[in-house]
């Protein structure tokens, strides 16, 4: 099935790995033009190259999204690329390192919450403004994970993934009446290198932990691309505000 978002241009943050390349591949199949955004320029320059191949558009820009100056330059630089701005997924996040909450390190929880939900914050914050100046259309998508809803996880990342849900609401009941829809995907596990880093840590664990979910297997990233290439789309047009789970039924039970 194809969206309606041909010739339109998207921001995807952690675009150079996982989930956030997929998703840069299924809109840039669907014809939109792709900033491809993240901090790992190998792994950047590959997802730019893929879409390429398949006679797609994109380009990658750097950027740290925790790192407003960052942020800032990279939509401005995306503008100035394709000529406008109307659609963006901001992926990019981390896990941070492992422990429980009284142990966990201040350095680590500044990184994860920086990362994770400044980041996403401050993308919206310079990616609005850019929607609102074209034409005053615009869709984004932020990911939570099924970490914002349970305590599954370290404590700065289930609480970054907890935060996004409310900026994701926040943002969607401010801009609505602009034309701007802004909704949230819940992952399940999904097979990218963050859960196969999990894998390699603690297998037993790993494996309980996908078989929790009734489908009893790992998703494919192309499988939130897919969700997120939807809710981009105006065939989306009455969603906003809203978290998608996309988690083989692991919310359900
Ligand atoms: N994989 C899962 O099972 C799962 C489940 C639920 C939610 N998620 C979420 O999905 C998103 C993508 O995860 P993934 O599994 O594809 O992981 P991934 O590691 O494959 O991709 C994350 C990308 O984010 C980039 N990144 C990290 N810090 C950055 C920064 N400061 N600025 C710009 N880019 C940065 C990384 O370089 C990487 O390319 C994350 O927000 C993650 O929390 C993943």
């Amino acid at each position: 099935m194809s969206y309606n978002i041909d010739g339109k241009t998207a921001i995807v943050t952690g675009a150079a790995s996982g989930i956030g390349r997929a998703t840069a591949e299924r809109l840039a199949a669907e014809g939109a033009n792709v900033a491809v955004v993240d901090i790992d320029i190998e792994g950047g320059e590959e997802t730019v190259a893929r879409i390429e191949d398949d006679e797609g558009v994109a380009r990658f820009i750097e950027t740290d999204v925790s790192d407003e100056a960052d942020v800032e330059r990279m939509v401005k630089a995306t503008v100035d690329e394709f000529g406008s701005l109307e659609l963006a997924h901001n992926n990019a996040g981390i896990e941070g390192e492992s422990a429980t909450t009284a142990e966990h390190t201040k350095a680590n929880w500044d990184r994860v919450v920086d990362t994770n939900m400044k980041g996403v914050w401050l993308c919206m914050k310079h990616e609005i403004p850019a929607m609102l100046e074209g034409d005053g259309e615009g869709a984004i998508v932020n990911t939570s994970s099924i970490s914002g809803q349970t305590g599954a996880g370290d404590a700065p990342y289930v609480a970054t993934k907890h935060g996004i849900l409310g900026l994701t609401r926040t943002a969607a009941v401010e801009y609505a009446q602009e034309g701007i829809r802004v909704n949230a995907v819940a992952p399940g596990v999904i097979d990218t290198p963050v859960s196969n880093r999990f894998r390699e840590e603690n297998p037993e664990e790993f494996e309980q932990f996908v078989q929790m979910a009734p489908v009893g297997r790992m998703g494919e990233p192309m499988e939130i691309g897919n969700a997120v290439a939807w809710l981009l789309s105006e065939e989306a047009s009455f969603a906003t505000g809203g978290l998608f789970q996309i988690d083989g039924g692991f919310m359900a039970l």
